[in-house]
């Protein structure tokens, strides 16, 4: 299997929690990835988490069903959603390898498939949804933290020519699924402090590295609000039928 550029940074990390670093969010926008999710799963529900990372999200926040697959295409992150999975006590759920780009499940299986920050391909997702099945994606794009990365003047998506939410909005259009909606979402992210904020940014991949100009600080201090530093998150929604 060819792997992307972002696998070894996957790997390495082999999990998606990031409770450790003292940040609460507000959401400016009334849209809630596993509220929607919730209400379109039932008991006899199959459904598909791409991308899953460690588990975490899914074993926290997806309702009991008759089958709950979690695929990543970091055999470390699956290691990972095991563990987490055994820790969980939870039922009908598996976890397995598998690449987003080239997927391995049964045609016309699955009710509902999430893809919450990870990549789709969008053709081969509606292949393997039965008639009337559920897309929900949940991603990040270009603008996401907009404010930071022109003042480093890099990050994550920054040079891209179309954000990533107008391409999957497109690509789930073309690939034939209806009722496709293309939903911006904000939200404020505080962090306790400085150091938690950089120490934060050192492990996620919104800027790529660490600048080696005073542009962080100017940032910091710029968005700095009763010792709380202010991140502004620009993600995207999209939800869609088979
Ligand atoms: C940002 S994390 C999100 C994890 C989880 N979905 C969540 O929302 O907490 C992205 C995950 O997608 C996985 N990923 C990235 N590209 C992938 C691909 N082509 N196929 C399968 N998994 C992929 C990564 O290994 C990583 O675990």
């Amino acid at each position: 299997m060819l792997h992307d550029k972002d696998f070894e940074y996957y790997e390495k990390l082999a999990h998606w929690s990031f409770d450790e670093y003292d940040c609460y969010s507000e959401s400016l926008t009334d849209w809630d990835l596993y509220e929607i999710l919730k209400s379109v799963v039932t008991p006899d529900s199959h459904v598909l988490d791409l991308g899953t990372g460690g588990g975490e999200k899914l074993l926290a926040n997806f309702p009991d069903c008759a089958e709950i697959v979690g695929t990543d295409y970091s055999p470390n992150m699956v290691a990972t959603a095991l563990e987490n999975l055994a820790k969980s006590g939870r039922k009908n759920i598996t976890f397995k390898v598998m690449d987003n780009l080239h997927m391995d499940v049964p045609d016309n299986h699955f009710d509902v498939v999430v893809a919450r920050h990870t990549c789709i391909d969008a053709e081969q997702i509606f292949r393997c949804l039965k008639p009337g099945g559920y897309l929900l994606i949940r991603g990040v794009d270009k603008y996401d933290c907009w404010d930071l990365k022109k003042t480093v003047g890099y990050g994550q998506g920054f040079d891209d020519p179309v954000p990533i939410s107008i391409v999957d909005y497109e690509n789930v259009l073309a690939a034939g699924f209806r009722d496709v909606e293309l939903v911006p979402l904000h939200e404020r992210e505080f962090f306790k402090d400085a150091e938690t904020f950089k120490a934060f940014l050192g492990v996620v991949p919104i800027l790529d590295h660490m600048p080696e100009d005073d542009s962080l600080d100017k940032y910091i201090a710029k968005n700095t609000y009763s010792g709380r530093v202010r991140l502004l998150r620009n993600c995207y929604g999209i939800t869609a039928r088979k």
